[in-house]
């Protein structure tokens, strides 16, 4: 049964972690696994937080390094639900990094999950739907439909014709096209 939809308010996680000498590449810079591994539990407490029930990671859509993060920073995830569908949920993280110095905080990436809601047997569970509380969210909601389609499609579980969405991002001029990406 379709569950009512709720305030991306209540899927919001905030964690902050310092970057120690261990989570380090070999040019002193915040490992990318590391990253991914903290963007992922950040991701689940969303989940999780959203559909009250155990969530598991099904796929990584997207995560750009698109600055190095560096020994001794202070790098804060803040993620919640962009969408909830049947029975997964895309939820978006931003990465913000502080100079332990100055103070200053940089966004210094974004990346998005994709979770499914299981019960204790492993099957997948409905999940409510959620309502954006501003711009920026009801943005990524729309995009995440689209966002949905291409996932699917690339891990051959929708074929391309289906993806009517995705396909009206490509189509001729006449179309209304969303403001920003997939
Ligand atoms: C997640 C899991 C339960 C889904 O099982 P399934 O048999 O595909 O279940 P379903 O066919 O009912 O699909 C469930 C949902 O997953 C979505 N899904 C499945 N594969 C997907 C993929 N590659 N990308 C995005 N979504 C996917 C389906 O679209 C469906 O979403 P919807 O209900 O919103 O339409 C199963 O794939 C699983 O257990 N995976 C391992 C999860 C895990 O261990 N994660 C930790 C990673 S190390």
């Amino acid at each position: 049964m379709k569950k009512s939809p709720i305030s991306t308010v209540e899927s919001c996680a905030e964690t902050t972690h310092v970057v120690l000498p261990n989570d380090t590449n070999t040019m002193g810079n915040l490992f990318g696994g590391q990253l991914l591994k903290w963007l992922d539990l950040n991701c689940a407490i969303s989940a999780h937080r959203h559909c009250k029930r155990l969530a598991v990671t099904v796929a990584v859509n997207h995560v750009g390094f698109d600055r190095p993060i560096r020994l001794g920073d202070f790098v804060t995830i803040k993620s919640h639900v962009s969408r909830g569908f049947g029975s997964s949920m895309e939820v978006w993280a931003d990465v913000w990094v502080e100079d332990q110095l100055t103070g200053e905080k940089i966004m210094a990436n974004s990346a998005i999950y994709t979770f499914v809601a299981v019960d204790q047997a492993g099957r997948s569970c409905a999940v409510p739907d959620v309502i954006p509380q501003n711009e920026e969210e009801q943005r990524r909601y729309e995009g995440a439909l689209r966002r949905r389609q291409l996932g699917l499609i690339l891990s051959g579980k929708m074929k391309a014709d289906d993806a009517t969405e995705l396909k009206a991002l490509f189509a001729p001029a006449t179309h209304t096209t969303p403001d920003k990406g997939v």
